[in-house]
């Protein structure tokens, strides 16, 4: 059976099956990532296979006599016709073995994750794969989830179990949402009190903690490894408690304010006047960009209550020119665009419940790039159903088929469908203290804008999605992470 979330492109289903009694992973055109890449891939279709064989393939195996042949194969010409996407890929199974062709890695390892679940999903018995072929790429190059780690801290082995369940969807963006009023979660070498004054509690009262710069470093690289680059964001010019209680210079009266442990939103605020502001915004958005990997440094601009307009206008110029100083490409929240923000900006629309976006689709007309996480589709901190246990509901409920139905294009009126970059996902962790109850509420919704991120429109189907999803409950279970059964699904 074939049954692949997210949906690919083309997909042709033969008659004949492999047994996997094991698998001889070999690479051609790879050059030095070759080893690392036959790894994980021998890795993954080994997980995939492995409780339905009730023995792991050996994917290290190089007894000709034994497994079956992965070839992975660097090829500009795979992927479906036309397709001009750096993701695409192609995959074929058949009675030779299997070969996964991609013109670059990031192809590849999408590849081997459809082969993942090609192999998991192939029956009961021993692991089998069906003969196929699959051509595919995706519709968006932002697929993302956004992560608040400032509410309750989510260290290094959460954010790396995170990064698994993204990438077997195929996102490829982890943002994560670094400081905020209850807490600075990352090391910053010029202001080392934020991390020393103010990553030490939470919203529940707990422990807190933060990312050193070993930590992101490390983060980063295991991300990449699987295809999934960092996006990280310190939240300006509100959401600042955590900033003003370790830096009193910050506020008129010089006085540190208090910790702060509760939830509500946008009474903190930097001061563009104070003579410390501006030194400060250099520094922490400097040793944050510095510390990045990837091309985007998020600066926020969010829910900012108690600054006029011009004010406000110029935190975002600041910060915007401070990140592309550091070489980077800033992303602002959706507010942000009310400035005049520079082409190749990136917004990121969230509040389904503002209204009159005329000046979002002003700046997408003036070449900002635009990633959307409407809060009623896609804030996975949403309660599924009223009475949840978890999570909160002020979009609204979102159960699965919410986060599944929707079109992109139809999110914003009059936004051109050109300057959108891609979808992104978001968790905020107000009520969210452990990863078993991260998970409950990211699976299966994530699946869900994995596949409206990736699909194509005429190739998503809600149906079919509730049967494919279904069987990936499997790996889930057999992983130990948590997930929300639905009742839109039978699992
Ligand atoms: C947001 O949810 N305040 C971006």
């Amino acid at each position: 059976m074939v049954a692949l979330v997210p949906q690919p492109l083309h997909v042709d289903a033969g008659d004949g099956q492999l047994l996997l009694d094991g698998v001889r992973v070999r690479s051609e055109g790879l050059g030095g990532d070759a080893p690392a890449l036959e790894r994980l891939v021998a890795e993954l279709v080994a997980s995939g296979a492995g409780d339905l064989a009730g023995e792991t393939p050996d994917g290290r195996s190089d007894d000709g006599a034994r497994g079956v042949p992965v070839v992975l194969r660097i090829d500009p010409a795979a992927g479906p016709q036309g397709s001009t996407s750096a993701e695409r890929y192609s995959l074929v199974a058949d009675a030779d073995g299997v070969v996964l062709a991609a013109p670059g890695r990031s192809g590849l390892l999408h590849a081997a994750r459809t082969l993942r679940q090609l192999v998991e999903h192939a029956g009961e018995g021993p692991a089998r794969l069906p003969h196929v072929v699959v051509h595919d790429a995706p519709r968006y190059p932002w697929r993302g989830l956004s992560v608040d780690v400032a509410r309750h801290f989510f260290g290094p082995s959460a954010l790396r179990a995170v990064v698994d369940v993204m990438a077997s969807y195929k996102l490829n963006v982890l943002h994560l949402h670094l400081t905020d009023d209850q807490g600075w979660r990352i090391e910053s070498p010029s202001r080392p009190e934020l991390v020393r004054r103010s990553s030490g509690s939470d919203v529940s009262g707990g422990p807190g903690g933060h990312l050193s710069l070993d930590d992101f470093r490390a983060l980063q690289e295991y991300a990449a490894e699987r295809g999934v680059r960092v996006v990280p964001e310190i939240d300006l010019p509100g959401h600042v408690n955590a900033a003003t209680h370790a830096y009193g210079e910050l506020v008129p009266d010089g006085v540190p304010t208090d910790e702060y442990q509760g939830v509500e939103v946008g009474f903190s605020r930097l001061a563009y006047g104070l003579p410390a502001t501006e030194p400060f915004v250099r520094d922490v958005l400097g040793d944050l960009a510095r510390a990045t990997v990837g091309e985007h440094v998020h600066v926020g601009g969010d829910e900012v209550h108690t600054m006029d307009a011009d004010e406000y206008a110029r935190f975002v110029v600041l910060a915007e020119q401070v990140v592309r100083d550091a070489g980077k490409t800033p992303v602002v929240w959706q507010e942000g665009a009310k400035a005049p923000l520079r082409p190749g900006t990136v917004v990121q629309y969230w509040d389904t419940n503002a209204t009159d976006l005329e000046y979002l689709v002003e700046a997408a007309r003036a070449g900002a790039r635009v990633v959307l996480s409407p809060g009623n589709r896609v804030y996975l901190d949403m309660k599924y159903v009223e009475g949840f246990p978890l999570g909160l509901q002020w979009a609204g409920f979102v159960e699965l088929r919410d986060s599944y139905d929707w079109e992109p294009e139809d999110v914003v009126d009059g936004l051109p469908a050109g300057a959108i970059e891609g979808v992104e996902a978001a968790v905020w962790t107000e009520t969210l203290t452990s990863t078993d109850e991260l998970f409950t509420m990211l699976l299966p919704r994530l699946s869900a804008v994995a596949e409206v991120a990736w699909s194509a429109p005429e190739r998503k189907d809600w149906d079919d999605y509730r049967r494919r999803v279904a069987h990936e409950a499997r790996s889930w279970r057999r992983d130990g992470v948590a997930f929300h059964p639905s009742a839109q699904v039978d699992w």
